[in-house]
């Protein structure tokens, strides 16, 4: 799949990476392309342009900006570019404000979310959410004992949902289906639960996993 990646910081790169080792052609979006001139020279198949280039790229496009500016991100791609495509959505509400004890802050309440923001400005999209809720050092095949940890979707389309299924397998973990854009009102905050031991100086080797009886 060829894959426009809005983004140029670490989430951006690693999963970049990830999907080019599983054979995907990638283009990240930056309003900085010579940024990214070294990484570039060492990932065969990837290129680098402007948001609205990473946007008119895919077929499958990656949200990986600071959560604070994400609609600007996707105005920057340009609606026309994304009519129809599937969004996976990475980001998180993080608010400016230092955490607490560990615990992250989120400009968003429990009743909504970054993304139910976003797929109401940008009704055009299919988005998804997924790999927010895990670390960059973790998101492309961990190798955890357990086996493949878990990767909390959701989002409106069934038929998007289903293309970053496969997408989240190739990349190491199973997708957990949960529903409709407002599950991302539970999805987003275990970036807050992931960060604490994190944040408290226990490293970033875990993930979650849903256990079913
Ligand atoms: N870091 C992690 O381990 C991790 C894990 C899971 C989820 N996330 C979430 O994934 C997202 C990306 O995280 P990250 O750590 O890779 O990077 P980040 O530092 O949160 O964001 C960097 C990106 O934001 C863009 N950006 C910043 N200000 C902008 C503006 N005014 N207009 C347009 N774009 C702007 C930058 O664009 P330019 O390229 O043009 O500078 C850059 O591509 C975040 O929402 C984060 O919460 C992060």
């Amino acid at each position: 799949m060829r894959i426009g990646i809005l983004g140029s910081g670490d989430v951006a790169r690693t999963l970049a990476a990830g999907l080019l080792r599983h054979g995907h052609e990638v283009l990240l979006g930056t309003r900085n392309p010579v940024r990214l001139r070294d990484w570039l020279k060492a990932h065969a198949r990837s290129s680098a342009g402007s948001f609205a280039d990473a946007a008119r790229f895919g077929d499958v496009v990656l949200l990986a900006v600071r959560g604070s500016v994400a609609n600007k991100a996707l105005r920057l791609a340009g609606t026309s570019h994304l009519l129809n495509k599937v969004v996976v959505d990475a980001c998180n509400p993080i608010a400016d404000q230092a955490p607490v004890n560990g615990v992250l802050r989120f400009f968003t309440g429990l009743d909504d979310s970054l993304m139910e923001r976003l797929q109401k400005e940008f009704s055009v999209v299919r988005f998804v959410k997924a790999f927010n809720s895990v670390g960059h050092a973790q998101m492309v095949n961990p190798d955890l004992p357990g086996g493949p940890p878990s990767m909390f979707i959701c989002g409106n389309d069934a038929d998007a949902k289903r293309t970053v299924s496969g997408l989240v397998a190739q990349l190491g973990w199973q997708a957990e289906d949960m529903g409709g854009v407002e599950a991302a009102r539970a999805i987003e905050p275990l970036c807050m639960l992931w960060c604490i031991p994190l944040l408290r100086g226990e490293g970033s080797g875990h993930a979650f996993k849903m256990l079913r009886a």
